[in-house]
């Protein structure tokens, strides 16, 4: 062994040993703060962070292309790549469609159809490229878009569907799919809450044109900050690399050994007669939307780990909702399609209208308990103040979505907490239902 590979082996069962010291972390409930979601690490990606950045190359390299063939794989998608954040990913979905690369592209006044209940980030690349979002309303339990009424929102100017897949529910995806084919439709999933959710044994984010998934720290898996998106279809994912590597026409790998590039023709291109270096052309108008090589580093690990996670988090649901689901009649509990296997991400509930319940109580009463909550993302975006002047329309009426702004909150279920834990929330709950009268246990 060589001297470096000596004080590298030291480093890590240094690492290891501080982990064990540690010990596994388990939460007191009622004493540790139960947060929706967090991230879980140990030793195994802080020693693949510390090794990737001895290795010396911080930008994307083998480790990342790595991770891209991986988490393809794992999502039965051919490719994919890295990203800074999921918000990065559906920037990229949105913005590649817009490419004049791509068949039958976007043009500004276009419409993309989306949920009036969303997360800000999925919308915003809409409005970004100048489409006009169309906004339907969402279904209380799934809280995801009715499928059913999807076709009313078509218009000769409809080119795509941006849906998500709600905590990690799956949308009835084959109807969604009938829809996009009958009318040439574009389809982007973002699956940013729903790593692993399956719908008719077929992996969310199969369904259509682009993926997209986030590394951030609350989800599935993590690599601090990041993301990916992922296609099946080799163009696109050209001209999604392209925006996200600053719009440059080059398809190189970081390690590509041809002098003359993967194109082969790199010295002989030419723009209006002179010769440039196809390196340095520029197809499309661009970011720098691309994630560090130790970020990777850490993402191969935790996909290792990924299938307990998801376990945990079904787990954990299942016991929430066997003891909450006496309660039926004062919260809407989450709902899911027969044919689907959710990877969930949090556990929602919404007040029933007709129930004397303020959400905000009940929320400050769970958080005073040591229960994180958190509201489902924007609920009726439209409401928030940095949509007031954008072009939209609106199909039909958005009071599901409305419901949702006002009486929906969500608790965690994610592989930090306990069975244990679980109970204590579930227990919270009740007790506040209790002193509400509304129901005696
Ligand atoms: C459904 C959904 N889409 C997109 C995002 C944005 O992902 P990121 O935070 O990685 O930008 C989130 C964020 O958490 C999300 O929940």
């Amino acid at each position: 062994m060589t001297n470096e590979l000596k004080i590298r082996d030291k480093i890590s069962n240094q690492v290891k040993e501080l982990f064990n010291l540690r010990g596994k972390q388990t939460k007191k409930s009622g004493i540790d703060f139960l947060n929706y979601s967090g991230s879980i690490y140990d030793h195994d990606e802080i020693n693949a962070i510390i090794n990737s950045l001895l290795d010396g190359w911080l930008g994307i390299g083998e480790k990342s292309n790595k991770f891209q063939k991986e988490f393809a794989i794992y999502n039965d998608l051919k490719y994919c790549l890295v990203t800074n954040s999921g918000s990065s990913s559906s920037l990229l979905a949105i913005t590649a469609l817009c490419s004049k690369e791509t068949k039958n592209y976007c043009k500004p006044g276009d419409e993309i159809i989306t949920p009036a209940s969303t997360f800000p980030t999925t919308l915003n690349p809409i409005i970004q490229n100048n489409l006009i979002p169309v906004f339907v309303d969402v279904e209380l339990g799934t809280y995801n878009i009715d499928a059913n009424s999807l076709e009313h929102a078509i218009s000769e100017k409809t080119k795509g569907i941006m849906l998500t897949h709600v905590l990690g529910n799956p949308n009835e995806m084959d109807k969604i799919k009938k829809i996009v084919e009958r009318y040439n439709l574009f389809l982007i999933e973002d699956c940013c809450d729903a790593l692993g959710s399956t719908y008719k044994g077929q992996k969310v984010g199969t369904w259509g044109d682009f993926a997209t998934h986030s590394f951030f720290p609350a989800h599935h898996m993590t690599m601090g900050e990041g993301g990916a998106i992922l296609t099946n279809n080799l163009q696109l994912k050209r001209t999604a690399q392209s925006i996200r590597d600053w719009g440059r026409d080059c398809y190189c790998e970081f390690n590509e050994r041809n002098p003359n590039g993967a194109c082969k023709k790199r010295f002989e291109f030419e723009i209006n007669g002179d010769k440039i270096d196809h390196r340095y052309v520029y197809s499309n108008i661009g970011y720098n939307l691309k994630p560090l090589e130790l970020q990777c580093a850490m993402a191969l690990e935790q996909l290792k780990k990924l299938p307990t996670f998801i376990r945990q988090r079904k787990r954990n649901f299942k016991i929430l909702y066997d003891e909450l689901e006496h309660l039926d009649s004062i919260f809407i509990l989450p709902r899911f399609l027969k044919d689907s296997e959710v990877s969930w991400f949090a556990f929602t509930l919404t007040i029933r209208e007709n129930i004397n319940i303020k959400r905000a109580e009940l929320q400050q009463y769970l958080e005073k308990n040591k229960i994180q909550t958190r509201v489902l993302f924007a609920g009726n975006i439209l409401k928030h103040p940095a949509y007031r002047d954008i072009n939209y329309k609106i199909i039909g009426k958005l009071s599901n979505s409305d419901k949702i702004f006002k009486n929906s909150f969500f608790v965690g279920v994610y592989p930090g907490l306990s069975e244990e834990n679980m109970i204590y929330i579930a227990s919270k709950i009740k007790k506040f239902v209790n002193n509400h009268n509304l129901t005696n246990f």
